[in-house]
């Protein structure tokens, strides 16, 4: 597929994938966050659910103790190493590819994405080639999760991380019929579960973000739609 891809990309996650847990991930944060999530697409247990870069596996990790069966791809051999080596000895698969190039179609019930690389990118409220591909590996009636850390807070800029915005969030999935798009700060999770979740206390959310510059995270669950029936 012809999707711009950074050739440094690689070399500088391999070198933060030497450490454990780079990002800092905090359990007691995302598990309830991920279980909300699973719950608003209304991933049941036994779903096959596909983590698209992955990194150092946290996030396939989490659907797996939903009772997912699920599989991680990274581009990075070091988060893949990293993945199998604290995972080892579970169910979970994970495996070194290109997201984009993966051989297989309709297979899984789930696509989740958090953060990939490849929606770090200045046009991403107008391109949807990544999308489209990752909707390939969904069967019809199964679901995308795009899940993108973001602060909502102009004023916090990176020189490596866009920093996408609702209106960039809604744009790229107003192509989606049915998309349903909203910012959450996850913490909400921890009391709210899955309620917490949705358009309306995105509005909440936001607010918060924009004011204090608080990150959370940008969130698109997308239905794969069935074919229509031929008569
Ligand atoms: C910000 S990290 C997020 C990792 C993980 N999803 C998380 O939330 O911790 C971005 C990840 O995207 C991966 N990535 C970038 N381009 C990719 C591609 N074409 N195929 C697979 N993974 C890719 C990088 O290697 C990196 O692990």
């Amino acid at each position: 597929m012809d999707a711009p891809r950074d050739p440094t990309l690689g070399a500088a996650y391999d070198a933060h994938y030497a450490a454990e847990n780079f990002f800092g991930y905090r359990d007691w944060l995302y598990r309830p966050f991920v279980r909300s999530l699973a719950r608003r697409a209304g991933l049941e247990p036994g779903a096959r659910v596909l983590d698209l870069g992955c990194g150092q596996g946290q996030f396939t990790a989490l659907f797996h103790d939903l009772g997912c069966e699920a599989h991680g791809v990274d581009l990075s051999p070091a988060g893949i190493r990293s993945a199998r080596s604290t995972y080892r000895g579970s169910r979970l698969s994970f495996a070194v590819g290109d997201a984009l190039e993966l051989a297989c179609r309709e297979e899984f019930d789930c696509a989740f994405a958090r953060s990939c690389s490849l929606y770090n990118r200045d046009d991403f409220a107008a391109d949807r080639r990544v999308t489209d591909r990752f909707l390939d590996y969904v069967r019809p009636g199964g679901v995308c999760i795009f899940d993108y850390h973001t602060s909502l807070d102009p004023r916090r800029r990176s020189s490596t991380w866009r920093h996408h915005t609702l209106s960039d969030l809604e744009r790229h999935f107003a192509a989606y019929p049915g998309t349903e798009t909203f910012f959450t700060l996850r913490v909400e999770t921890l009391a709210l579960g899955a309620r917490a979740l949705g358009p309306r206390a995105s509005r909440t959310t936001a607010a918060l973000s924009r004011a204090f510059g608080l990150g959370g995270e940008l969130v698109a669950i997308v239905r794969k739609q069935r074919a229509a029936r031929v008569a």
